[in-house]
Formats: structure tokens, C-alpha cells, sequence
């Protein structure tokens, strides 16, 4: 038996509810995972209400963090007794234990401890791919201006320090003061709050008018259409979330106009397609943040049996950096 969270429907916080599920014996290709630390994020606030539907009842999660307890047949990377960290479909990771398809699962270095597994995996995996994989055509060189949104979140923090390690000029946006502070002491080298100033107004003067190579955008329907006007000629806009709400159908002729842009819809879960493509991934994280390059910063805690509040918070933008679930 183990404590989960589940959904009957889709709605607000309240919906997530505590129950008691019997689990199994892992099948072909599957482990059982004894979870330490459980990572919240934002997508897990669209499958609850329902943005990105699921079939119900459902488990709600999508990173943790633990030790294997039990491997199905034809699992070769892991054992019982290893430690590991996962970010993947399917949801489920609200919970003590778990069955968990094995692919994506990957061998938590001695070095990181759990709740940083937790709370790394789907954020610093996209980060990963997002300023390494996700480029303008003409690539990104040390020195060049990229803007990211949302600079203080757990995402958005540590592509902050990522980019500066890759020699990047980050420009952050966040929605307090307070949070472009704390972009600003992880490593970007610029930050707006977007709910008091015209962030393309800004952008352009700190680029001399030249705009940005690229947006990384995870606001969504608030920031599209400034973010369009921050590009320089043939940049890319790669948007990846929408915590304000989705981007608006558009006319691509609007692209010609704004200088031939490029525009790009990323999801983790494409990178993450392949165990051989997952762990490469998972190494170049576990190294950047093993160097002290990049650090996870977990800024909330919350136990299990309060993670409507935890919900509630995040919606909020109350939350910033990384926020974990723990399991006692
Ligand atoms: N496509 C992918 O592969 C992928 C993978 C991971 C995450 N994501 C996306 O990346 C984003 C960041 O994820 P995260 O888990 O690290 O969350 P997060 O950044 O810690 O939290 C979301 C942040 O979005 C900002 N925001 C702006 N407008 C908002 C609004 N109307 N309501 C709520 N928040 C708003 C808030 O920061 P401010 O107050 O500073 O504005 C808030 O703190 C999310 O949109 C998520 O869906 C996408």
C-alpha cells in the first residue's frame, strides 16, 4: 500500500485528494520506486485543471526521487537498492511508491541527495534542452543576449545560472522586484519585472535596439505578442508553457513582418523520447550542477498531505526556484 494523490475531476486545488492505493509488482520494462522527495511544477497545475486533460481518476506528478525497490524484466540500468531520479510521463509521483516505466528513470549520482533530485530533474532537464538544443539559426555565441521569462522559477532559476555559465547575457524577466533580485544574484545579467515596466521597451535598450537572438517563454497568452518584438531579425521564439493561460491562435504572416522569426514549440517529453537520450541529458545536468556551476535552489517545502496548498501557492506566483514534496 502507499499514499498518492489523485484527482476524480478536473478542477482547483481541492480536487487533490489523499488516498490509499495498493501497488504491484513491476512488469517488463518497469521499476518500483520508494520515493524520499517528490519535485512540483507548474504542469502539474494543467493536468489538474485539466489544460492538458487526463483520464480519471488520476495520479498527479511528474518528478521524484528514491531508492529502487524492485526491477521488471529486461530493466538493465537499475537494481533494487539504487538510488534514482526521473522526470516523465506517465503522472504519478505525488506518492510514497510507484510503478514507473524504466526508460527515463536514471541513477541519482552519491553526491546529489534526494530532495535536489526531486526537485532538478524536469526543470533542469529543460533547461538543458532549451539553451543547448532549442537555438536560433545561427546558433548562440558567449556574450549574446537571450530573454527567459519567469527568471525566478524553478525553471527560470537555473537557466539563469546556465546561461551564465555558457557565457550567456540572460535577460530575466520576473513579477516582483524581489524576484528580479534573485534572478539578478543567479547569474542573469539582467532582469525586468514585467507587471511594472514595458519589458520590450527595456529589452531593446539594454540589446542597443538590436533585440534579442532568442525568447524562452513559458508565460504564454501575457507575454507572446512583446515577446515577438523583443526578437532581432531571423530569432527564434521557443515557447514552452503557459502559466498565464495559452498563446492565442496567430497569422504567420505576422512573423515576415516582425523579420523573418522562427517559431518553436518545445516539450521535454520529445528530448526525453529514448533511455539513451534521457541519460545523456541527465549527465550533462548531473554534471553542471556536481561542478557547483549551476545550484538548486529548493525554496518551499511542503508535506504531502499539504500539497493543495502547495498548489495553491504556485498558482499564486507565491513560489520561487524549486519547490519539493516531502514524504516522512
Ligand atoms: N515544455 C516543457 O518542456 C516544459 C518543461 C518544464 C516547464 N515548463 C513550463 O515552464 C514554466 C515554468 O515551470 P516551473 O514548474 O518552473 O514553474 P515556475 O516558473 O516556478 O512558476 C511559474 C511562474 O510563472 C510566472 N507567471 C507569469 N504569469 C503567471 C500567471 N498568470 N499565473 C501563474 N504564474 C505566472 C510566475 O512568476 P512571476 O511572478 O515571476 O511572473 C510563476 O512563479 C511553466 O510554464 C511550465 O509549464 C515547460
Amino acid at each position: 500500500m502507499s499514499l498518492a494523490v489523485q484527482i476524480r475531476q478536473h478542477g482547483g486545488p481541492e480536487e487533490l485528494q489523499i488516498v490509499d492505493v495498493t501497488v504491484g509488482e513491476p512488469g517488463p520494462g518497469e521499476i518500483r520506486i520508494h520515493h524520499h522527495a517528490v519535485g512540483l511544477n507548474f504542469i502539474d497545475v494543467y493536468h489538474r485543471t485539466g489544460l492538458y486533460p487526463l483520464q480519471m481518476p488520476a495520479a498527479i506528478g511528474m518528478e521524484g526521487a528514491g531508492i529502487v525497490e524492485a526491477v521488471g524484466e529486461g530493466v538493465t540500468h537499475l537494481k533494487a537498492g539504487d538510488r534514482a531520479a526521473y522526470a516523465s510521463n506517465p503522472p504519478g509521483s505525488y506518492a510514497e511508491v510507484r510503478l514507473m516505466p524504466a526508460k527515463t528513470v536514471c541513477k541519482l549520482p552519491d553526491a546529489i541527495g534526494f530532495e535536489t533530485g526531486a526537485a532538478m530533474m524536469l526543470k533542469g532537464l529543460t533547461a538543458q534542452y532549451l539553451l543547448k538544443k532549442t537555438l536560433p539559426a545561427e546558433g548562440l555565441q558567449p556574450g549574446d543576449h537571450v530573454l527567459f521569462h519567469a527568471a525566478a522559477g524553478g525553471v527560470g532559476l537555473i537557466a539563469c545560472q546556465w546561461a551564465k555559465a555558457l557565457g550567456l547575457q540572460l535577460i530575466g524577466t520576473a513579477g516582483s522586484d524581489e524576484k528580479c533580485r534573485l534572478a539578478l544574484a543567479n547569474g542573469a545579467a539582467h532582469a525586468i519585472n514585467y507587471r511594472t515596466e514595458d519589458f520590450a521597451a527595456r529589452v531593446k535598450d539594454i540589446t542597443g535596439g538590436k533585440g534579442v537572438k532568442v525568447v524562452y517563454d513559458s508565460v504564454g497568452k501575457d507575454t507572446w505578442e512583446k515577446s515577438l518584438e523583443c526578437l532581432r531579425p531571423f530569432g527564434l521564439m521557443a515557447t514552452f508553457g503557459n502559466a498565464s493561460g495559452p498563446v492565442a491562435p496567430f497569422a504567420p504572416g505576422a512573423l515576415g513582418a516582425k523579420g523573418s522569426l522562427y517559431v518553436t514549440r518545445q516539450t521535454l517529453f520529445t528530448h526525453i523520447a529514448t533511455r539513451e537520450a534521457t541519460q545523456a541529458m541527465a549527465d550533462d545536468l548531473f554534471a553542471v550542477v556536481q561542478s557547483g556551476a549551476v545550484k538548486i535552489h529548493i525554496e518551499q517545502r511542503y508535506a504531502l498531505r499539504d500539497v493543495e496548498q502547495a498548489h495553491r501557492d504556485l498558482e499564486a506566483r507565491k513560489t520561487t526556484g524549486c519547490t519539493v514534496l516531502t514524504l516522512s
